[in-house]
């Protein structure tokens, strides 16, 4: 512990595998924000942590103070995320660029292709007595909106989800480590196969797009190409994958909520904004550039500090009854998507396939439990979220008829 760090501030914690936390992260947060404003956890080279909604909410808005270069992960990442790792001013064209390509009537239009693979997942789900949702859904979804962007055929998202995993949540050990490097060298060919490929051949895809794109007047590099898809292969589909894993968990868990939202479908917007506020699941990073007193400690240069978005959306003195999940809460403004100049640029698209995967859904399944006895683990990291989800269907809606008979062991 360095010795500007108050030892009463020291709390070791590691997102990966601090045990309390992967057993219950909200709890955790819960717990560290009533204990204290900020605290510091040895671990991982040490890193502060801040836990109130003020604080972190500034911390994202003072990115002079708060660096995102060179990384946005606690332990460092050593990838360059375009523009996700830059900051001002270099990281303002790539964003307008992205600005451009997430904009919402964009987003209208691949509301369509969304919907129709909502459609044909939650059929195939509604014929089963009992599922993984993880699998039925959560993680398919995303990648063949992926698959829709960048133009490539559905048969690639099982390679997708594949790489994601091992990149994303794979950590600690060594062997693990050299798994992550491998398949990172593995997607970057890859994607730099598809930069190559669309180059010759334009289509009416991101990627094409990106390369007859101008930034302050000069065509985007490859590499530049390259770098903005990979940051969006790494913020676009876990991201989407855990927020449907944390809903589907709270609704088979809250049967009046989950009712309420079969009954009066029009509450499903803002119930996607009330699920992403009250179990927020992303913890980006920062660097302090400078000495400076923040939060009430003394920070120093080239420290590190993590911003937990779940304990800021469930601060007491920010949200009336905060722990209550209300679907009816009015104006929610949260920090599920961050804030400041990172502020998540694929919201709109989160939010759409969050929406519309809820009404496919409950359509077709309105009844739904966790088994009895299921032991649910949480996967750790900076973003944290269910591994599996089983869950039996208990009701259909009439001529949706279960097909496959309840395999052992699962109920
Ligand atoms: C529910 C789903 C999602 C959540 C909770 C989420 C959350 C976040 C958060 C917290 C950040 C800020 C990170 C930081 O400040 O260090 C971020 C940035 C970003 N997200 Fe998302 N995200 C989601 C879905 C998506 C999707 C679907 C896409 C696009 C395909 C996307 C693209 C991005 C990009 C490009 C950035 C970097 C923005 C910049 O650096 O200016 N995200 N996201």
């Amino acid at each position: 512990v360095p010795a500007h760090v108050p030892p009463s501030v020291v709390h070791p914690f590691n997102h990966w595998n601090t045990p309390e936390y992967l057993a219950d992260p909200l709890g955790f947060w819960d717990d560290m924000r009533h204990r204290h404003r900020v605290f510091w956890s040895p671990r991982l080279g040490g890193f502060w942590c801040l836990t109130r909604y003020a604080d972190i909410f500034a911390a994202y808005q003072r990115a002079d103070l708060f660096s995102s270069n060179p990384t946005v992960a606690i332990p460092a990442r050593p990838v360059r995320l375009v523009p996700l790792t830059l900051d001002r001013p270099e990281h303002t064209a790539y964003r307008r660029l992205l600005n451009q390509s997430f904009a919402p009537t964009r987003v209208d239009e691949l509301s369509v292709e969304i919907r129709a693979r909502c459609v044909e997942l939650t059929e195939a789900a509604a014929s089963s007595v009992a599922l993984d949702f993880m699998k039925a859904l959560a993680e398919p979804l995303p990648s063949g909106i992926f698959c829709k962007l960048l133009g490539l055929p559905a048969t690639e998202i099982d390679r997708f989800i594949a790489w994601n995993d091992t990149i994303i949540h794979v950590a600690g050990d060594p062997q693990s480590a050299e798994r992550q490097r491998e398949a990172n060298a593995t997607l970057n060919v890859y994607l730099n196969e598809l930069v190559g490929f669309r180059k010759a051949h334009p289509e009416d895809d991101l990627v094409s797009w990106l390369l007859g794109s101008t930034l302050d007047g000069r065509p985007l590099t490859d590499q530049e190409v390259l770098d903005m898809t990979y940051l969006l292969f790494m913020a676009g589909l876990d991201t989407v994958t855990l927020a449907l894993g944390w809903s589907w968990h709270f609704l088979a868990t809250h049967p009046e909520h989950r009712r309420q939202l079969v009954e009066e479908p029009g509450l499903i917007p803002n119930a996607v904004e009330e699920l992403l506020r009250a179990q927020a699941f992303v913890t980006p990073a920062r660097t302090v550039t400078r000495d400076a007193v923040f939060a009430g400690v003394q920070m120093r240069a080239g420290d590190r500090i993590m911003l937990p978005n779940a304990s800021a959306n469930r601060d007491e003195e920010q949200y009336p009854d905060a722990l209550a999940v209300d679907f009816r809460r009015e104006s929610i403004r949260h920090l599920g998507f961050a804030a400041g100049p990172h502020r998540c640029a694929g919201s709109h698209l989160a939010r759409a396939e969050m929406r519309i995967a809820l009404e496919e859904w409950h359509r077709r399944i309105p009844e739904y439990r966790v088994p009895e006895g299921a032991q649910l683990r949480h996967r750790g990291g900076a973003d944290i979220g269910l591994e599996a989800l089983p869950l039996e269907l208990t009701a259909r809606r009439p001529g949706v008829a279960a097909a496959a008979p309840v395999p052992s062991g699962v109920a």
